[in-house]
């Protein structure tokens, strides 16, 4: 390289400073994609529609990023699918979809309303043969899910509240077999995953996991950040080795 310019980092929570690009032209390109690449589809907008219409909040994956959920599940083959955090389902949908004839995914809700909202959305999609939405905090049902012999899992996606994340990892490697494939959500949250002695504990929560993933001998792991209709986020993505 020839430019040996350095800039300092831009300040953690300065989305307009990212190489010049502004909010408005991160979701102006997630449109683009989402509409040349991610097929249109009723139940995933009606999905979103209704958990919406049910003040859900709106922080489901980006349809982008849903997209990209499916294409993994689909390339590991995965026939037992977990995801952690369900929200309105939509998520759920997205990967559920990857799911061949007589593949199952669990999903772990800790919000009654939540999981209702997304049992509706899930039949309506005609996944419900396929979807279990269990209700509960995820500390206390995955340990459920081990006790009655559920997993291993081909793929399992970490999206639940973001203090547990280095519980999730933990049952997660439980439920777990080589060649299992992790996906976390939101482990930059606008470049605060950065700073140390972070006094959020979701950001705290957030480092703790990526530092337990990195020192996991059984992982092998990278995390990406993202930009988007959802923000300036990442996620992280790990391969179970043994
Ligand atoms: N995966 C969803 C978004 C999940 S949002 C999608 O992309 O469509 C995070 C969800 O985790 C919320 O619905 C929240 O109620 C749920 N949650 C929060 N704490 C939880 C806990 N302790 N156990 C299980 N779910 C929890
Ligand atoms: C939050 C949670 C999520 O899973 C997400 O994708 C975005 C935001 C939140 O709790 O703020
Ligand atoms: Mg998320």
């Amino acid at each position: 390289m020839g430019d040996t310019t350095r800039r300092s980092p831009a300040p953690a929570a300065d989305r307009t400073s990212v190489a010049g690009m502004s909010e408005q032209t991160w979701h102006a390109v997630d449109d683009y994609l989402s509409d040349l690449l991610v097929p249109t589809d009723p139940a995933l907008t009606a999905a979103l529609a209704d958990s919406r219409a049910a003040g859900l909040p709106e922080i489901a994956v980006a349809p982008n990023q849903g997209r990209l959920l499916e294409l993994l599940a689909r390339m590991c083959g995965a026939r037992r699918i977990l995801e952690i955090g369900t929200l309105g389902g939509y998520s759920t949908i997205w990967l559920a979809r990857a799911l061949p004839e007589g593949g199952r995914l669990t999903t772990l809700e800790y919000e009654p309303r939540h999981a209702e909202v997304a049992r509706a959305n899930i039949a309506r999609a005609g996944l419900a043969d396929r979807v279990e939405v269990v209700v509960g905090a995820a500390l206390d049902t995955l340990p459920e899910l081990v006790a009655g012999g559920a997993g291993p899992f081909d793929l399992i996606f970490i999206d639940a509240d973001k203090d547990n994340y280095p519980g999730y990892l933990d049952w997660s490697l439980r439920l777990s077999r080589p060649g299992t494939v992790l996906v976390a959500d939101n482990v930059i949250r606008d470049g605060a995953v950065i700073e140390a002695g972070h006094p959020d504990p979701r950001v705290r929560g957030v480092r703790e996991f990526l530092a337990r993933v990195a020192a996991e001998p059984r992982l092998s792991s990278t995390a990406l950040q993202t930009v988007g209709t959802k923000g300036y986020d990442g996620f992280a993505l790990a391969l179970v080795e043994a």
